[in-house]
């Protein structure tokens, strides 16, 4: 672990700031990645270790560009920055809204994944875990699990599209040894939306399942979908 470097997007807070903190504390380098810098820096502060501010919007194409060029060796990539919007059924969605949360939730992380790629090749253990939903399984919504009536559409169906890349960037990215999951973190206590606020959840749990899948040995799966419990997903 001493010596890795790490990068997790939208790390100011929220689960992302625990992955950070949890990154940190096993000895990693961690770039906390903020779109600003002084959230983004308090949150360094906080985390410890060494942790180090990378002021980061996931759509900001030169801003990403900017990123890239100051990391050189990149072992794992956590694509955490998200955007939930309201719980609008698709029929009442107005698309300015749709782009957007697809902006960061689906654009961004390929626009991300792209820009560090060089810098991922050059681990000898590279791994790269998006930080999807279970609200985004299809398996989940058409079952009796998820009592959702097509609510949150725009966000839902950023995450299944982000688990669609998932599955390609695993494929594509397979004989560079780079390892791509998906982890559904749970409903988790942050400013995502009022249904998250108002949960019990703890971030630090969900955190957990993702350091498990940053940290997945050389035999390790890729391409796969995982609750936060380290149980797969359906998708
Ligand atoms: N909480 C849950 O119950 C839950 C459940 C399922 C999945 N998730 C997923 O977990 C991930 C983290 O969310 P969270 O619950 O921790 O929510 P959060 O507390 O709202 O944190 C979201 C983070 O993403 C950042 N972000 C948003 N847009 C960004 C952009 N364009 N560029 C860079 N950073 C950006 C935010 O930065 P600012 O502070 O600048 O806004 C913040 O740091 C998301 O992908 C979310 O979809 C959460």
């Amino acid at each position: 672990m001493q010596n890795s470097v790490a990068l997790v997007t939208g790390a100011n807070k929220g689960i992302g700031k625990e992955v950070a903190r949890q990154l940190a504390a096993a000895g990693l380098t961690v770039y906390v990645g903020s779109r600003d810098a002084a959230r983004g820096q308090r949150a360094v502060a906080e985390i410890g270790g060494d942790a180090r501010l990378l002021v980061l919007d996931v759509t900001d194409a030169a801003g990403i560009d900017d990123a890239a060029r100051q990391v050189g060796t990149l072992d794992i990539l956590v694509n955490n920055a998200g955007v939930s919007g309201d719980d609008k059924t698709a029929d009442r969605e107005d698309l300015d809204t749709m782009r957007r949360i697809y902006e960061t939730n689906v654009f961004g992380v390929v626009a991300v994944t792209n820009a560090f790629l060089p810098a991922l090749r050059r681990s000898g253990h590279p791994r790269v875990v998006n930080i999807s939903s279970g609200t985004g399984s299809l398996a989940w919504a058409t079952g009796p699990q998820f009592p959702h009536r097509g609510s949150y559409a725009a966000y839902r169906s950023s995450k299944t599209a982000l688990n669609a890349l998932t599955v390609y960037y695993a494929h594509a990215l397979a004989d560079d040894g780079i390892k791509v999951n998906a982890l559904a973190p749970g409903l988790r206590r942050t400013d995502l939306n009022a249904t998250a606020a108002a949960s019990g959840g703890d971030p630090a749990e969900a955190a957990a399942g993702v350091v498990r899948l940053a940290l997945l040995p050389d035999d390790g799966p890729t391409g796969g979908f995982f609750s936060w419990d380290g149980t797969a997903v359906p998708w």
